[in-house]
């Protein structure tokens, strides 16, 4: 059974852009603390930028993850079991699933739930095209709300939640444990997940990750203002900016910021936005957990966790867990 073209782009409805988030990105904005979401990041060229970020020598988590995926696909395989449907929760670049799919005993469905169209349909055309056995049913939505999952033509056997990446780290600790009762939902009862998360280390090698000496990092922060710019009518002179990460040791976090180099006033849809020179706007956090710290809040969304394995570094990790 293979998906026409067609198909995956009138299955769906339009996904939302920065102009609809428009009084939640004011909102942000205007706020005491100046805050944006790391999901206005991935434009078309932000992704492309998130891309070459996985490249870079300090960057380690995407090829780590790789890595350990791959020494374990075997037994990752057993134990999610044949004729699985895969529902990947933001799905960005399709490496990782392409490797999973591999991996896995004859897949029933492949579910792509992500809120940016530009990137998801093509990618899923081109997946339809190397999986014809797959189902794949793009789903365009915000997968931090409940959304509704596609029907299958063959009945999938479980459901197998994917999260590589360590995107769970952009959210904060309490909103990641309801991040996670979404995806033990989703996953239903017989159900698992399969979720990359990033460890606690040395400092000096996350400020390294999130400041790396090429500058793609700072391109790709500073692209937000870009894209407000464009989509938003804003005017921000991206000069006046400049990206900074930072190691927060009791949050156990790095917060991407956006800093002012002068006193100035912006426009944002209409909106004056004052900023003070060495003013930030905090445009990310990237969350880091201990194998145990991980295991105890997903034990608190209700799953059981099976196995967590990592890199002989201990940078990394992937871990499997079920749902009773
Ligand atoms: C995609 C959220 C996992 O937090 O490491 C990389 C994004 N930001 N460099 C991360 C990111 C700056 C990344 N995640």
């Amino acid at each position: 059974m293979s998906t026409a073209i067609g198909e995956l782009a009138t299955a769906n409805e339009t996904a939302p852009d920065v102009a609809e988030d428009r009084a939640e990105i004011l909102a942000g904005l205007r706020a005491e603390q100046k805050r944006l979401l790391p999901k206005y990041f991935y434009d078309q060229r932000g992704s492309e930028l998130f891309d070459r970020i996985c490249e870079l020598p300090e960057y380690y988590p995407t090829r780590t993850e790789l890595k350990i995926m791959d020494a374990h696909l075997a037994e990752i395989a057993k134990l999610v079991g044949p004729q699985a449907a895969v529902i990947e929760f933001g799905a960005g670049s399709n490496v990782k699933v392409r490797q999973l799919l591999d991996g896995l005993e004859e897949p029933a469905a492949y579910v792509p739930v992500e809120i940016s169209a530009d990137y998801l349909l093509q990618q899923a055309q081109d997946l339809a095209r190397d999986y014809p056995h797959v189902h794949i049913q793009p789903v365009f939505a915000d997968f931090t709300q409940p959304f509704e999952l596609p029907r299958h033509p063959v009945e999938p056997r479980r459901n197998l939640v994917f999260f590589p990446g360590s995107t769970i780290g952009n959210f904060t600790r309490p909103q990641a444990a309801d991040l996670l009762e979404v995806m033990r939902e989703e996953a239903k009862p017989g159900g698992a997940l399969l979720i990359g998360v990033d460890l606690r280390k040395d400092p000096e090698i996350l400020r390294a990750a999130y400041n790396d000496s090429q500058g793609v990092t700072a391109e790709f922060n500073l692209n937000v203002l870009h894209r407000l710019n464009r989509e938003l009518e804003a005017d921000f002179d991206v000069a006046k900016f400049r990206h900074e990460a930072v190691w927060d040791e009791a949050e156990g976090r790095i917060e991407m910021r956006l800093i002012s180099l002068e006193d100035q006033t912006v426009t944002v849809a209409g909106r004056s936005i004052p900023f003070r020179r060495g003013e930030h706007i905090v445009t990310e956090y990237s969350h880091k957990y201990s194998l145990e710290e991980f295991q105890a809040l997903a034990r608190g969304a209700g799953f059981t966790p099976q196995k967590a394995w990592t890199d002989e570094d201990r940078m990394f990790s992937v871990h499997f867990m079920s749902v009773e």
